[in-house]
């Protein structure tokens, strides 16, 4: 059995900061931050908590789906920027869109953590534990960043995206997972002082980042962890219809698209609405892809995220 995606849904909040407005708090302009990054603007938080974003993409991916939330099985949800320790966001969601049958747990791997989560939901479901299982990714990333820090408040954003899977019979799931904790330091964040994006940061919480090496890790790992899965899964890379990889930033994607000698187009890429929205980058393409039907049932996607940790992961299946 596999987990075939039977609904997706996303959320950001209303709130829209451009580059314009970015560059009233920070010594940027709009020039720079698109030829860097390719982000025009990121969705702001501002009474929406991640539990929030994660439930209103979940309830959208239930209602696509037609799936009643009672029969949900499992609740994962990838975050690194909860509004609570605890309880955790998973049961914050299953209280939300009613999934009364469901156990729920966060699993924190940053900007990797959607893949991560799809790939434990493929694990269970083959193993024949859970047959219906929510995948959802949120992140408040505005809650975490330093807005007086032009090299990294430019690059983020918030929002969530959920997929509903439902055990079936069909091609098998391939994956790959790799973290490199040497490399922590390279991007790292600090929950023990989160302020609200337009409060003073004290400069010794909040996200530190080395750019260029987590530019460089991404370049490598990326195309390798691709390929590695495509050797698993005996098959080509002239297979794949759609590399729908963490949005962090077009750079990144336009190197792994020219180092896998693979036409840019198989690369969707949304971040000029809604920036890096860490674990909720991958689903939220998921979901504006299903919706404006640019999918089609036996196409062969590959997901890939990195971020801190180091980690990164890779997965391969059939929509
Ligand atoms: N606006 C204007 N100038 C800026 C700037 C900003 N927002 N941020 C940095 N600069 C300046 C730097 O101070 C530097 O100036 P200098 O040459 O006078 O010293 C210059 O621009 C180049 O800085 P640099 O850090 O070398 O730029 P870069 O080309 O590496 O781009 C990033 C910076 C952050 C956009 C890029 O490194 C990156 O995207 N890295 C990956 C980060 C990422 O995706 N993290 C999340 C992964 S999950």
């Amino acid at each position: 059995m596999v987990g075939k995606i039977c609904g997706t849904g996303s959320y950001v909040p209303p709130r829209v900061m451009d580059n314009d407005d970015l560059a009233k708090l920070v010594d940027t302009n709009d020039a720079w931050i698109r030829e860097r990054t390719g982000i025009g603007k990121r969705h702001i938080a501002e009474e929406e908590t991640t539990s929030f974003m994660a439930a209103q993409a979940a309830l959208r991916a239930v209602e696509q789906s037609g799936i009643d939330p009672e029969e949900i099985e499992l609740i994962l949800l990838a975050t690194s920027s909860s509004e609570m320790i605890f309880p955790c966001a998973a049961c914050e969601v299953q209280k939300a869109i009613g999934a009364v049958n469901a156990a729920g747990y966060d699993l924190n791997a940053a900007c990797t953590g959607f893949v991560l989560a799809f790939n434990t939901a493929q694990a269970y479901i083959s193993a024949g534990i859970y047959k219906t299982v929510l995948v959802i990714g949120a992140d408040s990333m505005s809650s975490l960043v330093d807005w007086t820090d032009r090299g990294t408040c430019i690059l983020f954003g918030d929002g969530a995206g959920a997929a509903l899977l439902r055990a079936e019979e069909g091609a098998p799931v391939y994956m790959a997972a790799h973290s490199d904790g040497e490399k922590g330091p390279a991007l790292t964040g600090m929950s023990r002082h989160r302020k609200g994006w337009a409060e003073e940061s004290d400069n010794e919480s909040y996200i530190h980042m080395d750019g260029q090496a987590v530019f460089k890790f991404a370049v490598r790992k990326v195309p390798e962890i691709i390929e590695e899965v495509l050797e698993k899964a005996g098959t080509d890379l002239k297979e794949i219809d759609c590399f729908v990889l963490h949005q962090a930033n077009c750079r990144i994607i336009e190197a792994v698209a020219k180092r896998l000698e693979t036409d840019i187009g198989k690369f969707p890429m949304n971040l000029e609405e809604y920036a890096n929205t860490s674990a909720a980058t991958v689903p939220l393409l998921l979901d504006e892809m299903n919706r404006k039907g640019r999918l089609q049932r036996g196409q062969k996607l590959m997901l890939a995220g990195f971020g801190a940790g180091l980690t990164w992961a890779a997965c391969l299946f059939e929509w």
